[in-house]
């Protein structure tokens, strides 16, 4: 079998791994979709990078969720049939009538956060609703009772750990873990109804110990808190900065849990599977592995972004078939609170936008420097818009909201696209060229003249906008200037703190 040369991703990539993991993962994806890899955190591993093989080796049983030589660990960690037995003694709680039982409860914590929400002031969304709603909906999930939700709550923070912050996370997690201890030794109380007072009444299966169950519950924390909090922060982002889902759901064409579907598709809230041990040989995508204990991992950004799963995978198309995607993993270990993730995101996501359809994103974007967890430092809005006056009255529904530009940025992007038709020889006439004409139509589909359009227009405005992001399904005069519009107001609100060079036009807006 023929080794693969190492690649180190921070030596070959550095910080742009981080910033534009898409961008690398497609390149080594090109080369080969296996690679040898050091992995920023410093694993060594192969790394499978395409959409068939990440598929097919975690659902393959040439691999191991156990790492070679250790005891037992939680479901994660562990393979059949422990892993099945652990997964079914919570499984109902997070079937469609347990996530059913969950949703009111659910409701009623958004309301409230929501509620506290400056609606005339910027206000960062993950410190005040992105982080908050998962946990206290875990809270209510585990029966955790109110005066325990800060310190769950402290600890759930320091689970958003970068890969340098490794070490803080290892304190909370025990600190967790003593806390759930102290439940089930009877030395703390607990609300009987949630999942942990159901777990202490009722008779164990064969072989479920303590320590199982407090590992279970831990995982439940740990697992689910970080991927919710980044699937509602990637969603609203994806909100803000691509306006035709603005237009899209504001003209009933799509609504927000297409939003949802394509963002955890696009921007993955986990870009890496967990670890995988070889324990046979396997072939992957053409690429031979030994089954030598070697450690294996998929590539969720990667797969998601596979151009032989998707079409033009690096657009965010709302409406797509993202059916296959890897964001909730896939085979045995596929995410158990898929439901549950899904029903917290649509709840914050559909009520927030639908109570402010006109917010504005206040900030560039920051990317988290994790090679494990993507999604933004910060989401820095104004509810009301900013606009002078605007006002915006609770219960104001997308649909009375027709997209404005500003005429002058309007007339300025008719006139550099209509440049471009005068320099070509296409038989298309100014005549045709309406606010809504889908641009890629017009210009016959000529990749240079869109990209001579984008520059043009980020020359003359002084902005920067994303190429690859940008050239949707609906790229259209209208379309085109709201990003502007949108790129001069974040940049009239930039703070010269907010600096990173080496993200990628594409992944700054
Ligand atoms: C958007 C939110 C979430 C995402 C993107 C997500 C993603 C994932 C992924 C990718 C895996 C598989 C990892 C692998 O195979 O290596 C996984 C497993 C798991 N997730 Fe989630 N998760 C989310 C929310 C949750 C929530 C809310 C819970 C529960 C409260 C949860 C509980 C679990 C558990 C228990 C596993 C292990 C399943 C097993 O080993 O059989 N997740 N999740």
């Amino acid at each position: 079998m023929e080794e693969l040369a190492l690649i180190d991703l921070l030596e070959r990539f550095g910080s742009t791994i981080y910033s534009d993991p898409h961008g690398c993962y497609s390149l080594l994806r090109s080369e080969s979709p296996v690679q040898n890899v050091v992995l920023p955190d410093g694993r060594r591993c192969h790394l499978v990078l395409d959409h068939a093989g990440a598929r097919l080796m975690l659902s393959s049983n040439s691999v191991s969720n156990q790492r070679p030589g250790s005891g037992d660990s939680h479901m994660l960690e562990s393979d059949d049939p422990r892993h099945s037995m652990l997964r079914q003694t919570i499984a109902g709680t997070f079937s469609k009538s347990g996530i059913r039982a969950m949703t009111p409860a659910i409701s009623h914590i958004v309301d409230q956060q929501l509620a506290l929400l400056p609606e005339d002031e910027d206000v960062d969304l993950v410190p005040t609703l992105a982080r908050v709603v998962p946990v206290l909906v875990t809270a209510r999930l585990l029966g955790i009772l109110p005066e325990d939700e800060p310190r769950l709550s402290r600890w759930t923070t320091e689970f958003l750990a970068t890969d340098d912050g490794a070490r803080r996370m290892a304190g909370a997690r025990a600190e967790l873990t003593d806390f759930i201890s102290q439940i089930f030794e009877k030395r703390h109380p607990v609300d009987g109804n949630g999942l942990i007072g159901d777990l202490l009444a009722r008779p164990r299966r064969s072989g479920v110990t303590d320590d199982d169950l407090i590992a279970t519950i831990t995982l439940l924390v740990v697992a689910g808190h970080e991927a919710t909090v980044n699937l509602i922060t990637n969603a609203i982002w994806c909100y803000l900065s691509f306006p035709h889902v603005a237009q899209a759901l504001a003209a009933g064409t799509a609504d927000v849990d297409d939003l949802i579907a394509e963002t955890l598709r696009f921007q993955p809230p986990l870009t890496l599977s967990s670890s995988r041990y070889l324990t046979r040989d396997l072939e992957l995508s053409g690429t031979a592995l030994k089954g030598d204990g070697q450690l294996v991992i998929a590539s969720f950004a990667s797969a998601n972004r596979d151009e032989a799963k998707y079409e033009n995978p690096d657009l965010f198309l709302l409406g797509r078939r993202t059916a296959g995607h890897l964001g909730f993993g896939s085979g045995a270990h596929r995410c158990l609170g898929d439901g549950l993730a899904i029903a917290e995101a649509r709840c914050v996501v559909g009520e927030l936008i639908g109570r402010f359809p006109d917010m504005s994103h206040r900030e560039e974007t920051r990317w988290r420097p994790s090679c494990i967890s993507r999604s933004q430092h910060s989401l820095v809005v104004r509810l009301d818009g900013g606009a002078p006056g605007s006002g915006t009255a609770r219960g104001h529904q997308r649909e009375s909201r027709p997209m404005q530009n500003s005429p002058e940025v309007t007339e300025q992007i008719r006139s550099i696209v209509l440049e471009v038709l005068h320099d070509s020889d296409g038989t298309t006439t100014e005549a045709d060229l309406e606010l809504d004409t889908d641009l890629r139509g017009y210009l016959g589909f000529d990749s240079l003249s869109i990209m001579y359009v984008l520059s043009t227009a980020e020359e003359r405005f002084g902005v920067t906008l994303g190429d690859a992001e940008l050239m949707t399904s609906t790229m259209s005069v209208r379309v085109l200037a709201s990003y502007i519009e949108a790129a001069l107001a974040r940049q009239s609100t930039r703070t010269p703190t907010v600096n990173h060079p080496n993200a990628p036009v594409g992944e700054m807006l």
